[in-house]
């Protein structure tokens, strides 16, 4: 994780870097700091906790220097203090780096250094490399740059200044993304982790390849490999200077983004469907329909919230279109071996496109020649340069760390995505029509939710006082039962385990009493009552029950605590009103905890690292 931010301008420099380092906070928010040169020595400034901290330690008048980089840090290597923050120096005081990414061989490389008197202050692997740098260092910056790379094992991206070149950054990236932009005018450059800190502006823009490393002196930018070989590029316009990021109005960004879904969700459908001849067709779809006709087997690989979208998208596309899909975490699809054919699409989801574990499971599976599709939400992004085709989700920037719009903009695609590809095979037109009607349905469904929260908003009141938590569902109602228990966990910190209702009888029934509740998710028709007798054994047991069920449910007040109604919808898309008004509840607990909702401890948005 760990957002960079560089400048090299007209304007002050740190100011730039604090603006940047407020636009990539959600990728880590342990500690911040900034380095520049001034007076031909190096200056520098950091904080433990969040931008703010940092800010506050900067007076902006004193330093209108052209030049900083800067940092905001999840930590890896050494604990969340100041001392840990970075930029990193060497011993001298010569070099300043800022890094996102891990050094695998740090340890080595530190004893080494440490046998030739290098003194390091911080636990972390980034001091390493500045040092390194430093001791390679014979006036030319590039070339120690360069020695001092090939010795690394891992992954980074970088920013680095030094104190006797005061015009010059140099950037390098292996297996992390960074991206090197300027403006029109050539007045300003910047580095950054990605391209959500390029808002409010419209820049030429390269986003640099394994070992590729931009030499920036005096705004003019060459890219060079690790032989110092100079590298052709094209630089491509990214026009954001009409992104704003705005609460509007609302207390948190979590909030604003489950206010936005009805928005969202039709952003997600609109354009890519005609209901009345049930047809779905996405825009620059670059893999052929006669690849995706013959397709036997799909792989769809995520992370968190991502996941529990493919669980979802593997029950739809199995049951409509008789296509064997598994779900794997990316994190240990990496590890397997997954059965790749001709006939195999692998699939990708992400919001952020910058999950260091999708990307690594995605990398393993190209290189085995399996086609990619990626469903994100990041234009631009690592993921959606590295899939042979995306479909992006349209749900503009998601801020708060938990997941919540990109969600339920990811199942409508997979939705769509499994009628398109029922339709190949051989759904017919009539069911294709019912199911995409239905789906046109759910903006308005959401927005009842939406208008009468204060239901949800009580019943938040009178589960906060629970410690435990098991969230219940079966069929497609469990994965909707494992995001909404991830949801709860994120932001208030609560402890909350998700199963499928049916397994509660194989061992988790033995942890339940009157101290913990269920929150069950009984809006699947074709579960119903099997859902409605293991509540009963719940009930049994003292167990304190919220039942998130569809007005049409029969039976259930009688069992639960407590009823949350929802607007009834086909079993398909019973996912999105469970859901939305689950991540309420979540939301309306964690207020009353307290807690950091936004930014939760511990957490980053975008997990760069595996
Ligand atoms: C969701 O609320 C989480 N913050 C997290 O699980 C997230 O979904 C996961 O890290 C994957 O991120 P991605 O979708 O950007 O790849």
């Amino acid at each position: 994780m760990c957002g960079i931010f560089a400048y090299l301008g007209s304007k002050s420099s740190i100011k730039e870097c604090l603006n940047g380092l407020k636009l990539l906070e959600y990728r880590g928010y342990d500690s911040a700091g900034i380095a520049a040169i001034k007076n031909n020595k190096l200056i520098h400034f950091k904080a433990s906790g969040k931008i703010e901290a940092l800010e506050k330690k900067i007076n902006l008048k004193d330093l209108k220097l052209d030049l900083a980089i800067g940092h905001t840090r999840w930590a890896t290597h050494g604990s969340a203090i100041e001392k840990n923050a970075h930029p990193h120096f060497d011993d001298k005081q010569n070099v300043a780096i800022v890094h996102n990414g891990i050094i695998e061989n740090y340890d080595i490389l530190k004893k080494l250094l440490i046998s030739k008197n290098y003194k390091f202050r911080s636990d972390t692997d980034t001091e390493v490399i500045a040092q390194l740098i430093s001791s390679n260092y014979k006036n030319d910056l590039v070339e120690s740059t360069i020695k001092s790379l090939k010795e690394l094992k891992g992954s980074f991206a970088i920013a680095l200044i030094h104190k006797n070149h005061p015009n010059e950054i140099i950037a390098a990236s292996r297996e992390s993304p960074l991206a090197i932009g300027f403006n029109d005018k050539k007045t300003e450059v910047i580095i950054s982790s990605d391209p959500n800190a390029f808002s409010g502006r419209n820049l030429n823009v390269i986003f640099l390849k394994n070992d590729e490393i931009a030499h920036i002196k005096n705004q003019e930018i060459r890219i060079i490999n690790l032989k110092n070989k100079t590298l052709k590029k094209t630089f491509e316009k990214i026009n954001a200077k009409n992104i704003k990021f705005s609460k509007k109005g609302f207390e948190h960004f979590m909030l604003k983004e489950i206010f936005d879904q009805p928005s969202t969700i039709q952003k997600a459908y609109l354009g890519r469907m005609t209901e009345n001849e049930g047809l779905v067709e996405f825009e620059d779809l670059k893999l052929s329909k006669s690849f995706l006709s013959k397709i036997d087997n799909i792989i769809i690989t995520a992370c968190g919230t991502s996941h529990h979208a493919a669980l979802i998208a593997k029950s739809l596309i199995e049951e409509k279109a008789n296509i064997l899909v598994s779900a794997e975490i990316a994190s240990e699809m990496r590890f397997k071996t997954p059965i790749l054919t001709k006939n195999t699409l692998v699939i990708a989801i992400s919001q952020s496109g910058e999950t260091a574990d999708t990307i690594a499971a995605i990398k393993t599976a190209k290189e085995k020649g399996a086609k990619i599709l990626s469903i994100v939400n990041v234009e631009n992004s690592s993921l959606s340069r590295i899939s042979d085709s995306s479909i992006f989700l349209k749900a503009g920037i998601e801020r708060s760390v938990c997941s919540t719009k990109a969600f339920s903009s990811q199942i409508t695609v997979l939705y769509l995505f499994a009628i398109f590809l029922s339709r190949l095979k051989s759904m017919q037109k009539k069911e294709a029509i019912l199911l995409l009607t239905e789906l046109k349905k759910i903006p308005s469904k959401v927005r009842k939710i939406l208008k009468n929260t204060s239901i949800i908003e009580e019943k938040a009141k009178k589960y906060s006082k629970f410690e435990n938590f098991f969230f219940l569902g079966r069929n497609l109602m469990y994965p909707t039962a494992m995001e909404a228990a991830l949801k709860l966990k994120e932001i208030s910190y609560l402890h909350a385990s998700a199963y499928p209702a049916g397994e509660m009888k194989h061992g988790p029934l033995a942890l339940i009493d009157s101290k913990l509740a269920i929150i069950a998710f009984s809006s699947n028709k074709k579960t119903y009552d099997k859902m409605l007798s293991s509540l009963m054994e719940a009930r049994a047991r003292n167990a304190k029950i919220l039942a998130f069920a569809t007005k049409n449910s029969y039976g259930i007040e009688d069992i639960a605590d407590d009823v949350i109604w929802l607007d009834n919808t086909i079993d398909e898309l019973s996912i999105f009103p469970s859901t939305i008004a689950a991540q309420l509840f979540a939301y309306f607990i964690a207020k009353i905890r307290k807690t950091d909702i936004d930014q939760p401890r511990n957490l980053a948005k975008s997990v760069t690292v595996e």
